[in-house]
């Protein structure tokens, strides 16, 4: 079925079939980027859960390497669930990952790589001890998962983070360990957030303006707490303070503590996890990209599930309350040929098409100025404005919806918007969405046809700004610089191959738009099984 067949991407990071979810341990080593991933090697649904393994020097082209775990022990027997890397200074990797035990409890245990002097590490080996860590008593056998990467503390040992859940409070246990075979729990708890459930994949790193290792800390040194929420499948941050002698990260702002305020993304990503690359000093995020079509259709497919372009995480200096993320600058070896479109003026109610060819494999640079004007004489009003339930694209406003439409075919028949809506307060202020519309993405109805989006900063003296990465059935949005991300699966039926068309539109009643658009077309990535021959 070439509908079907369409949908598999060229140039995101996926197994050659079957069900793929949560990043796993990624590192750099000796040379290569390491990637593993929770995978089912014998059905396009999740179940039998081992780990996949791949390597890249760029992290956009990608050999497969054979499966790096298999469920064959009695703490692992029943799935080798997510885990993470941590490289110490002697150069040893230490693996650390939660088993399903044969009673279905959660027991982490420690893998090493057998031989370290193969870059591709192809070989693990489980240390005999495992497993190295059973849950609290004050816990469930089963809300106690997902290890983080671990640092070193200005007392000489390696601790790391465990996301778990006491009654309905979201928690995260910090374990000490000098051997990575013993380990301590520490008296009190990183964090604990009430009414948010299990914390699935904790993660917990330094951040700045610019990449930090893992371990980095000190006065002025900012630290992101990271949880997935089981309960609604986003992943949620905050920016705080980490307190080594406490054992306690304090958020800046309670009100938007973690699991209850920013999230990474507003469309889909979960289950993402960290890595300090210490080859371009950088602090990369890898996030898992679920189907929002049905099982079924996955069953045809018999893939699912993709992982984003990798993205670089710094603090965003010019807010200090949010983080920037952006696709890793290696993507833009895959751009080709562009064309642009200089300050094109959109009046009201206008959609234009941008010709640029087949239109299913692209990046997309935009920035768009609202007519000064028309904000003035736009009346206040306490209007707010809602991407979930503002009546997506077509509903009209004095500032607002204009973008972009990509995977349209020519008569708009199916079309997915990405778009601002700039909405003026009673007070005068401009309070700014992001939002990206899947209602008429696909005339097919097992699709997921939800407008994702939120509020994003926008400060004095900013344009709007997009970038847009497509990639057949995966759209990737970085507003403002990447102060905040949306990332939808939409499955065309028409607006596919050749048919793909990007239109940009003006669905504002009263104000202009000025837009600046750069449109690359991409090239497909190299993601192959390594061949040792
Ligand atoms: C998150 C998760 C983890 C678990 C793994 C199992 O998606 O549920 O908590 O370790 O997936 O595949």
């Amino acid at each position: 079925n070439s509908m079907l067949s369409w949908q598999r991407t060229a140039f995101h990071f996926q197994p050659e079939k079957n069900w793929m979810n949560d990043p796993n341990g990624p590192m750099y080593y000796k040379g290569w980027y390491h990637f593993f991933y929770q995978y089912n090697p014998g059905a396009a649904v999740w179940g039998n859960i081992v780990w996949g393994h791949a390597v890249s020097e760029d992290l956009i082209h990608w050999l497969h390497l054979p499966l790096a775990m298999v469920a064959d022990q009695w703490y692992d027997i029943n799935g080798v669930w997510s885990g993470s890397a941590t490289v110490l200074p002697n150069g040893r990797v230490v693996m650390l990952y939660t088993g399903s035990s044969n009673e279905s409890m959660q027991l982490q245990n420690l893998a090493y790589p057998a031989n370290l002097s193969d870059p591709f590490l192809l070989d693990w080996v489980k240390h005999p001890g495992n497993p190295v860590l059973a849950p609290p008593p004050c816990v469930d056998k089963q809300d106690f998962r997902d290890p983080t990467t671990a640092w070193y503390t200005s007392g000489g040992k390696w601790r790391f983070a465990i996301g778990s859940k006491i009654n309905n409070t979201g928690v995260s246990f910090v374990y000490e360990t000098d051997d990575f075979e013993n380990y301590q729990l520490l008296p009190g708890l990183l964090h604990a957030v009430p009414g948010t459930g299990m914390w699935e994949c904790v993660d917990f790193f330094p951040v700045s303006d610019d990449g930090l290792d893992t371990s980095v800390n000190g006065p002025g040194v900012k630290h992101v707490m990271k949880m997935s929420l089981d309960e609604d499948r986003n992943d949620y941050y905050a920016i705080g303070t980490y307190d080594e002698e406490a054992n306690t990260w304090v958020p800046d702002k309670p009100e938007i503590d973690v699991g209850i305020g920013i999230r990474y993304d507003y469309g889909l990503f979960y289950a993402s996890k960290t890595f300090y690359d210490q080859n371009k000093r950088r602090r990369i995020l890898w996030g898992w990209i679920t189907e929002s079509d049905s099982e079924a259709a996955d069953v045809l497919k018999g893939w699912a599930s993709l992982q984003g372009i990798p993205r670089t995480v710094v603090l965003d200096t010019k807010t200090g309350s949010n983080l920037l993320q952006w696709p890793v600058e290696e993507v833009e070896s895959l751009r080709l040929s562009s064309k642009e479109f200089d300050r094109v003026v959109v009046k009201p109610g206008t959609v234009a098409p941008l010709h640029v060819g087949t239109a299913t494999q692209m990046d997309i640079v935009a920035e768009f100025e609202l007519d000064k004007q028309a904000i003035e004489a736009t009346p206040e009003a306490d209007a707010e404005y809602v991407c979930s339930t503002g009546g997506g694209a077509s509903r009209r406003g004095a500032l607002g919806p204009f973008g972009l439409l990509v995977l349209a075919d020519d008569d708009l028949s199916e079309q997915t918007p990405v778009y601002f809506y700039v909405v003026k307060g009673s007070n005068g202020t401009l309070q700014t969405s992001i939002c990206t519309d899947q209602s008429r993405s696909s005339v097919a109805t097992d699709v997921n046809k939800q407008v994702y989006g939120s509020f994003i900063p926008v400060l004095e003296g900013e344009k709007l700004s997009l970038r847009i990465l497509v990639d057949h059935s995966i759209v990737e949005t970085f507003a403002q610089g990447g102060r905040s991300c949306i990332t939808a699966r939409v499955y065309p039926t028409k607006a596919i191959y050749g048919a793909a068309r990007v239109f940009l539109f003006n669905n504002a009643t009263e104000a202009n738009v000025k837009a600046s658009i750069k449109i690359w077309q991409m090239n497909s990535a190299f993601i192959r099984p390594y061949n040792p021959q």
